[in-house]
């Protein structure tokens, strides 16, 4: 079991460069399988949920090879099993994407459920009802959501909720149906738009990607192509405050400034400077910030991914800072992690009040899902004393060495083996691979 033993109230300074987008490399990792050729993928983030998603591919007869670190070259003339079981996509939340790429290609899948989630259950009955639209059976049993055709044809549907993973499923299985497909309310995240782009890149007709309402017009067939994936607004997003609870100065880049207008808005309501360039973000905080009252909404609102990061950051800020969750219903459950930390918070429903105290104070806490755990990294970062997170694996499934990056900066952080049980480090994975590329 690995650990990150991080010693507070050292002033991050510097330059941080983001990796390529978790959410969308989940996304076209999978919409390859449309292809019927070869497509490579750059700028991918080296992450568990990446390799997951890759060896999950491999199960299904794709070829997946990384040529380096970040690129991944996945070959899907050979698909032979339509069937992803519990196995192989128990780690990797967004394995339902492989739903709607295997059903819009062979108009036949079956995916097991990857299981609850630590911030509650993630349902994808919008998912069903647009399969079900298009001409599906789906049939939900012993774990495995079945879904089956014998041709899909567009139609309109109208999502009930916005969501980021009906809209990108119900894409991949509408660019090969007959007909045109109209989403309506669907969601307008840069991932749903890089998805689109990716599936346009091998000859889909998708348009209105990034509005709510997108057009897909069905076409034959699919080819390969090489793409480069955007930058995770996440990762940048946590750095920008990493920068600013450390009343430091970092510079996150290799960005697009664009997709981060919710964080940068509420950065500077708050008192940080933040300069913007073509492709980066500076963050400056000399001080302590002022509270303020947050709202997560669907892009491009405030993201709910970066709540609890926000939330580390308020819970040193001058004043009481209200926060709204409203896209999960119950993802406020690291705040008692938090107040390990020293943090004053009192939670009711959707709703976090956090009264801001002048100094954190280290303790040990867990990492209780991805983003809570990147937000116990923040609080760490500006606790007094040395903090020691636990489950760390969480935050390995989304961030690329994170650590690494804020030692960069100049954060006292390293990650710590704690007991006689050996994870195989990330890096061994890929050593084959690229021994044999060098060679
Ligand atoms: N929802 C339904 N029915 C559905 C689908 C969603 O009721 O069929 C509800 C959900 O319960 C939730 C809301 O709609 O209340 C939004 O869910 P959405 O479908 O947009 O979430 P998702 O696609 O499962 C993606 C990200 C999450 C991120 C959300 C919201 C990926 C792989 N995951 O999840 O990212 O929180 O959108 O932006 O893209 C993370 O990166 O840490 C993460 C959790």
């Amino acid at each position: 079991m690995e650990q990150l033993w991080i010693k507070g109230e050292r002033r991050l300074q510097g330059d941080a460069f983001i990796n390529g987008a978790k959410n969308a490399a989940v996304a076209v990792i999978p919409a390859a399988i449309l292809a019927n050729d070869i497509c490579i993928i750059e700028n991918l983030p080296y992450i568990d949920d990446v390799i997951s998603l890759s060896e999950a591919m491999n199960e299904l007869g794709v070829k997946t090879e990384f040529l380096d670190r970040h690129t991944l070259r996945i070959d899907s003339r050979n698909i032979n099993n339509f069937q992803a079981v519990y196995e192989s996509v128990k780690k990797i939340r967004a394995s339902y994407y492989l739903l709607g790429a295997l059903l819009g290609r062979y108009k036949q899948a079956e995916v097991a459920f990857p299981g609850g989630c630590n911030f509650g259950v993630r349902p994808i009955d919008q998912h069903i009802k647009g399969f079900e639209a298009l001409g599906a059976e789906v049939i939900v049993e012993h774990g495995m959501i079945r879904a089956k055709a014998d041709r899909l044809i567009g139609t309109s549907i109208y999502l009930d909720v916005v969501s980021v993973g009906a809209t990108i499923n119900l894409m991949l299985a509408a660019v090969l149906a007959e007909g045109t497909t109209i989403l309506e309310n669907a969601a307008k995240e840069p991932h749903v738009v890089d998805t689109a782009n990716f599936l346009n890149s091998m000859g889909a007709n998708i348009k209105g990607a990034g509005t709510d309402v997108i057009r897909i017009i069905g076409v034959e067939k699919l080819h390969g192509s090489t793409y480069m994936i955007i930058p995770d607004q996440i990762e940048a997003g946590t750095l920008m405050i990493a920068g600013a609870i450390t009343q430091g100065d970092v510079k996150v880049c290799n960005i697009i400034p664009k997709h981060m207008e919710s964080v940068t808005a509420k950065l500077q309501e708050m008192g940080a400077e933040v300069i913007e360039g073509d492709d980066f973000i500076r963050v400056r905080s000399t001080g302590r910030l002022n509270s303020i009252h947050l709202k997560t909404l669907p892009y491009p609102g405030f993201p709910t991914d970066m709540q609890p990061q926000m939330s580390a950051l308020l819970s040193v800020a001058k004043g009481t800072s209200i926060i709204t969750e409203s896209v999960w219903e119950n993802r406020f459950q690291y705040m008692s992690e938090l107040k390990r930390l020293g943090a004053q918070v009192k939670v009711e429903g959707r709703v976090a009040v956090v009264e801001g105290v002048e100094r954190l104070s280290a303790a040990e806490v867990s990492a209780l899902d991805l983003r809570a755990g990147a937000a116990m990294v923040v609080a760490a970062l500006a606790a007094q004393g040395e903090s020691k997170i636990t489950n760390v694996q969480y935050i390995d499934r989304g961030y690329e060495e994170l650590e690494v990056k804020l030692r960069s900066l100049g954060a006292d952080i390293r990650r710590v083996q704690v007991s006689s049980e050996k994870k195989v480090p990330r890096q061994r994975i890929l050593e084959p691979v690229l021994e044999k590329k060098i060679i």
